[in-house]
């Protein structure tokens, strides 16, 4: 549409103005889109529009403030219309709108509508609502069932391990990361739906279930009597389950490692000893400038705390090397704690930015040969810390969850408490059975083993 063109006549006129990263440029379509029905089209100036909407980004630098200002300008430009005997529905969406709810129209009352990036496809719905009530209509609730409801029920059968999503979106904002953007605010599924799908996982052959989400220790879900369960009472009820032998969850965010969930893992046999904790960096400045909310040594003293819970817990991570403002002695802090906490299991990455994150415009880049350098070092420590954990198994005999055939004739796979693969001799009719194996040789990317004799589990 060119630019000075008023909408078509009889049309209502939109202003979309449209902060932040190519996911608010798409969103701010889809609201448009959902609008046209309504008979509003778009328009490229806030005069005289008939509906006003603010898709704001959280990660602008002073976004809230930034966004009343804007405000009190069209506060201005409204009072034009009503002086004319006309009206403006005027309405903030996006990250900023989800973060501040009802907070922007206490604060600017004579905003319509406030609605959080899951509340889009209910836009005209609050736009009548608004316009019937006069009150200001503010959804930035997610809620909770629906987006589940829509996706396809999980119809073939995962096998002994499966995964289960009770938990999507991140609020986390780390610097470098593009998922609360991408896949939207924090929220958890209800407990009763989560545990009826793991009855049915169950049902259908799962002896180890891993529960997913971005930030899966961040887990709320609202329970029948309203009352909100962390993930540690979610494990407690999970592990209740007959036939379900394991648990994992993944992935987590050491914030949100609360004391219950470290109970958990002391009390409930089902949680197995392993656990996927990312720190990201060992240096306090960058995780500060990653906005991570923890110090290096609040990480430590939590896998103290975890290693006092549950002695037999290996620790997996996520590292990024190269961050924005990493320097030498920033690396060395990494490799430090890497060294001090003695990983079983890692994944690494060089830093690249992730447009319309707030690390992708911070200064003091650090170049790609210094960052292939540092990621090397790092790889090639926590590669040796993965053999030598496999490697310390050698001669033990541990609990194997039998999961298929192995590539060869007579062999099985399956896996230990410590997510490593095992393989060994074994009849197929042991899958889906958890019995003790005898680990021969404990190999950098896998196990083998052989079935233990009663003298050898004895112990
Ligand atoms: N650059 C490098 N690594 C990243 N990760 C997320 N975003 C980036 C990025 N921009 C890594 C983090 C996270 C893992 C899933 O991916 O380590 O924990
Ligand atoms: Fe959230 Fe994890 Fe991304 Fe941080 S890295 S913003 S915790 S998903």
């Amino acid at each position: 549409m060119t630019a000075a063109l008023p909408p078509p006549s009889g049309k209502k006129r939109l202003f979309l103005r449209s902060w932040g990263c190519q996911m608010n440029v798409y969103d701010s379509a889809r609201m448009a889109d959902v609008l046209a029905p309504l008979g509003y089209a778009p328009v490229d100036a806030p005069e005289g529009a008939d509906m006003i909407i603010l898709n704001t980004c959280h990660i602008r630098e002073k976004a809230t403030e930034k966004l009343f200002s804007e405000l009190g300008r069209l506060r201005q430009l409204k009072q034009a219309k009503q002086a004319e005997g006309g009206e403006m529905v005027l309405a903030v969406a996006g990250c900023v709108a989800q973060a501040e709810g009802a907070e922007i129209t206490a604060r600017a009352p004579y905003v319509d509508i406030v609605l959080g990036p899951q509340s889009y496809h209910r836009l005209p719905e609050m736009v009548a609502r608004a316009g019937r009530t006069g009150r200001a209509v503010v959804e930035t609730d997610f809620p909770v069932e629906e987006k589940f409801d829509f996706l396809p029920e999980i119809s073939a059968p995962q096998g002994i391990t499966a995964f289960l999503t009770i938990q999507e979106g991140c609020d986390k904002f780390c610097s470098f990361c593009v998922v609360p953007y991408t896949r939207g605010a924090e929220y958890s599924r209800g407990p009763a739906a989560v545990l009826a799908e793991a009855r049915k996982l169950v049902g259908q052959g799962a002896r180890e279930i891993t529960l997913l989400g971005q930030n899966v220790n961040a887990y709320h879900g609202e329970g029948e009597d309203g009352r909100e369960w962390g993930l540690a009472r979610l494990l407690y009820a999970l592990a209740e389950i007959p036939g379900l032998d394991r648990l994992r969850y993944t992935t987590s965010h050491p914030r949100d490692m609360d004391e219950a969930l470290i109970a958990a893992h002391r009390d409930i046999p089902a949680v197995m000893p392993f656990l996927h904790l990312p720190v990201q960096s060992g240096s306090d400045r960058v995780l500060e400038a990653m906005n991570r909310g923890h110090t290096a040594d609040d990480y430590l003293r939590l896998v103290d705390r975890l290693r006092a819970a549950r002695p037999d817990l290996a620790l997996s991570t996520d590292i990024i090397a190269g961050h924005p403002g990493e320097t030498e002695a920033d690396h060395e802090a990494t490799m430090a704690l890497i060294r001090r906490v003695g990983f079983a299991q890692a994944f690494s990455f060089k830093y690249s930015p992730r447009p319309g994150t707030p690390a992708a415009g911070a200064p003091h880049r650090v170049d790609e040969a210094t960052k292939d350098r540092r990621l090397q070092e790092v790889q090639a420590l926590l590669r040796d810390q993965q053999a030598e954990f496999n490697a310390s198994l050698t001669g033990q005999t541990v609990p194997v969850l039998f999961t298929g055939a192995g590539r060869q004739a007579g062999q099985l796979s399956g896996r230990t408490p410590w997510l490593q693969p095992v393989h060994l001799p074994g009849p197929l009719s042991l899958i889906g059975a958890t019995a003790p194996v005898f680990i021969r040789a404990g190999n950098p990317n896998s196990l083998a083993g052989e079935l233990a004799h009663q003298e050898k589990t004895a112990a």
